[in-house]
């Protein structure tokens, strides 16, 4: 009997009850199909910061680099400044073990009601392949121009102010800039898993960018595009402005089949994915280092004011969790699960308030395990 040891990151707000339901979901599956999933907790996210002020230590992260894939519930909490758990912990797993491809699925399960009038779970499957590690997500940035100190302003005010009259005290200059970047290399194995993920499918990649504006950066992504798809002469190509595709995924999203993007596009575009998918309750990520540590986590955030008030839907968790036991190649558990999620809506037996139903958290949990069991 194959045994995995899975970390596991519950993290802040529901993050911890979404979690629960998923390993109750996974440890339903993995009797069934006869493999042990052993969970080792780790306590990153905001309660440990505030207490002590920690993050995410270099021993911690080297510990988790034992593993090949990481459960991650949500980070974010109204009491610590923006951005410090997200760069603190979650950036800093996927940067630390080189998660360059964020694989979001953009699928209408049957039962689930889109907001797009007449389209359903036809019209509505597809995967965007995010890159995960570089564009505007590096962190190369700063200030300048910062305001005068009060002697500099006395010296430039005798200066100007008195002989031309200038409104010297202004800091009217300053000014912030933050830097995209991608790499070669960084470009090319992102694309490349694209292409491959294509080939399993439709043999169709739309490539999305901004190169009409930002043509350093998205016109070297487009030439490496060009480039590697010259190696799947079957795979037929598109290049998509971000704009207009925000566009496209309302009007026609039956076009779409692999869609692979920079970093911060990426991001914005599968809010919108997740949305027309029936609402982040119901749409997963996985963080893939193919072959190294890969996360896999809802892509919906903590939701602090619902906390610990069983409401929170845990299907995108759980969703998370399917993909997770499939990158540890437990490829018949991880339909199953997908497949009771899917029962679970078409048949509306636990669905939790945000799709209509007065289930809990932990009732949705239950039904999905127990229909896992029902199915074999
Ligand atoms: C996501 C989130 C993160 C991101 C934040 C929390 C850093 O929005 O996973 O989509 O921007 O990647
Ligand atoms: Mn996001």
């Amino acid at each position: 009997m194959s045994t995995y040891e899975i970390p596991v990151v519950p993290g802040d707000g529901v993050g911890p009850e979404l979690i629960d339901e998923g390993k109750k979901v996974l440890d339903a599956v993995s009797e069934v199909f006869g493999f042990e999933l052993n969970w080792i907790d780790y306590p990153f996210g905001a309660e440990r910061y505030l207490k002590t002020g920690e993050l995410l230590s270099e021993e911690e992260l080297k510990e988790l680099s034992k593993y090949k894939a990481i459960y991650f519930g949500a980070i974010g909490d109204p009491r610590v400044e923006p951005g410090v758990l997200e760069k603190g912990i979650l950036l800093k797993i996927r940067f630390y073990f080189d998660q360059y491809i964020n694989l979001r699925p953009i699928k209408l399960l049957k039962g689930v009601e889109t907001p797009l009038k007449n389209k359903g779970p036809e019209d509505i499957d597809f995967l965007v392949v995010r890159e995960n590690t570089e564009d505007f997500y590096v962190g190369i940035g700063g200030t300048a121009k910062k305001g005068r100190t009060k002697k500099e302003l006395e010296v430039e005010r005798e200066l100007y102010d008195i002989k031309f009259g200038l409104d010297i005290e202004s800091d009217s200059e300053e000014i912030a800039y933050q830097i995209g970047v991608i790499s070669k290399e960084g470009t090319e194995r992102v694309i490349r898993y694209a292409f491959d993920l294509a080939m399993e499918r439709e043999k169709e990649v739309f490539s999305v960018d901004k190169a009409n504006v930002l043509s350093e950066i998205y016109g070297f992504w487009r030439t490496i595009f060009s480039r590697i798809s010259k190696d799947y002469p079957l795979v037929k190509t598109s290049f998509n402005y971000v704009d207009a595709v925000t566009m496209w995924f309302v009007k026609n999203p039956e076009w779409f089949d692999v869609v692979v993007t920079p970093n911060m596009f990426g991001d914005i575009i599968t809010d919108l994915g997740a949305m027309i998918q029936g609402g982040l309750g119901l749409a997963p990520g996985g963080n893939l280092n193919p072959s190294g540590t890969s996360m896999f986590e809802p892509i919906h955030g903590s939701a602090p004011k619902y906390k610990g008030k069983n409401k929170a839907n845990p299907m995108a968790t759980i969703w998370a969790g399917s993909m997770l036991i499939e990158s540890l190649g437990e490829k018949q558990a991880a339909k199953a699960v997908l497949g009771a999620i899917e029962k679970n809506l078409s048949e509306r037996r636990a669905l939790t308030y945000d799709l209509g139903g007065k289930a809990g958290t932990s009732d949705v949990g239950d039904a999905i395990a127990e229909m896992i069991k029902e199915e074999i």
